[in-house]
């Protein structure tokens, strides 16, 4: 009873206190052992009697001042423990309160539990507004998608249709036209190539919006045609490269390789000033690789991808959240001089 008691009040006892009463005791037991036993043995020589206690001093210093020392560190070990595994990103983790005696160590291991509650409860709310932001942004794309699909069935059935009829009019009037009227002749025909060149423009932009191909032949021909019917106008030789049986993916999974292969390539067209890029498609064990390169001008990645004070580009950064909706990864590694390189992986299934 009184011997629990006392080893209690000894382990609540603050470090300092700890260290002056031991090494108090060995000044004292050494004292009085040493005086006692040179009583005893006066007959022993001076030197050897000198050399004894001066051994058994120090060893029972040492044994003591180790025991007494790794009982007073044994909270500061406990507490070392706790933080290394946050470290570690274990954030469930709590310091032993209980198995802490000395009352500031105490203190202290309470206050860092009392941090880990309240970091622990900031993450969860982080990560249910990151779910939601997610979920949001998942809803976003789905409905900008079905958006551009009407867009594109509209311009397609209705204004692409109505200039195709304008043509095949205007074509039919100069046939019509009787002669010796040059100067009427000479604007159809200047109506009817603007008519082409709008019909033109208006194909490019339903392919834009939602490339039949890519519904009709699959992901490799719509990337291959967007990218060569993008670039090579625009002074950029391209290479692209399929593996072979890539084999159809789920309309979401492909849709989102060809969005991100499209501001890829409008960003070569845009910003990179390159002479060459080169496009690959492939398909590895369970995922869809796309590597999109060039040999242009480079940039600083951590700039560019830093929405917010009056940063509007947000090209990379909604390529980045399609390809993390779908579990997927994205690798930019580009410098300035030093060409870029895009690499985005997302699982086939
Ligand atoms: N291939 C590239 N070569 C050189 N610079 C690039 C390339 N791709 C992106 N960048 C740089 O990164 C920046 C951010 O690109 P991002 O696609 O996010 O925005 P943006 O193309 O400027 O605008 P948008 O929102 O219309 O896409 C660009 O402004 C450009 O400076
Ligand atoms: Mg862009």
């Amino acid at each position: 009873m009184w011997l629990s008691k006392s080893r209690r009040s000894w382990e609540r006892a603050p470090i300092l206190h700890k260290v002056l009463i031991g090494n108090g005791a060995v000044i004292i037991v050494g004292a009085i052992g040493g005086t006692y036993l040179t009583d005893m043995l006066v007959d022993v020589s001076g030197t050897a009697l000198a050399l004894f206690f001066a051994s058994v001093g120090i060893l029972l210093s040492l044994i003591i001042n180790y025991y007494i020392l790794r009982s007073a560190l044994r909270p500061m070990e406990l507490l070392q423990r706790t933080v290394e595994h946050i470290d570690r990103g274990d954030t469930a983790v709590r310091a032993p309160v209980e198995e802490i005696g000395d009352p500031d160590l105490k203190r202290f291991a309470q206050a860092l539990n009392t941090m880990l509650e309240r970091l622990t409860a900031h993450m969860r709310v982080i990560e249910r507004n990151r779910a939601q932001l997610r979920l949001l942004s998942g809803q976003v794309l789905s409905a900008q998608e079905d958006e551009r699909r009407r867009i594109a069935r509209e311009l397609h059935d209705d204004t692409s249709g109505a200039l195709a009829r304008v043509l095949l009019n205007i074509e039919m009037c100069e046939e019509l036209l009787p002669e010796g009227l040059g100067e009427i002749r000479e604007k159809m025909l200047a109506t009817g190539l603007l008519a082409e060149e709008t019909l033109e423009g208006v194909r490019k932009l339903i392919f834009d919006l939602r490339p039949t191909l890519l519904d009709d032949l699959g992901l490799a021909p719509a990337v291959r045609w967007y990218a060569k019917n993008t670039l090579e106008p625009a002074g950029v030789q391209v290479v692209f490269e399929a593996s072979p049986h890539l084999g159809r993916g789920s309309a979401t999974v492909e849709t989102a390789l060809f969005r991100i292969a499209q501001e890829a390539v409008t960003n070569i067209v845009r910003h990179s000033e390159a002479h060459h890029a080169r496009l690959a498609l492939s398909r590895e064990a369970s995922k869809w690789v796309l590597v999109v390169e060039d040999d242009g001008c480079g940039f600083d990645t951590q700039q560019a991808e830093h929405i917010g004070n009056g940063n509007h580009h947000w090209g990379l950064f909604g390529l980045r959240e399609r390809v993390e909706l779908l579990g997927g990864t994205l690798n930019i590694d580009s410098s300035p001089g030093k060409g870029t390189s895009l690499r985005v992986e997302i699982p086939a299934n």
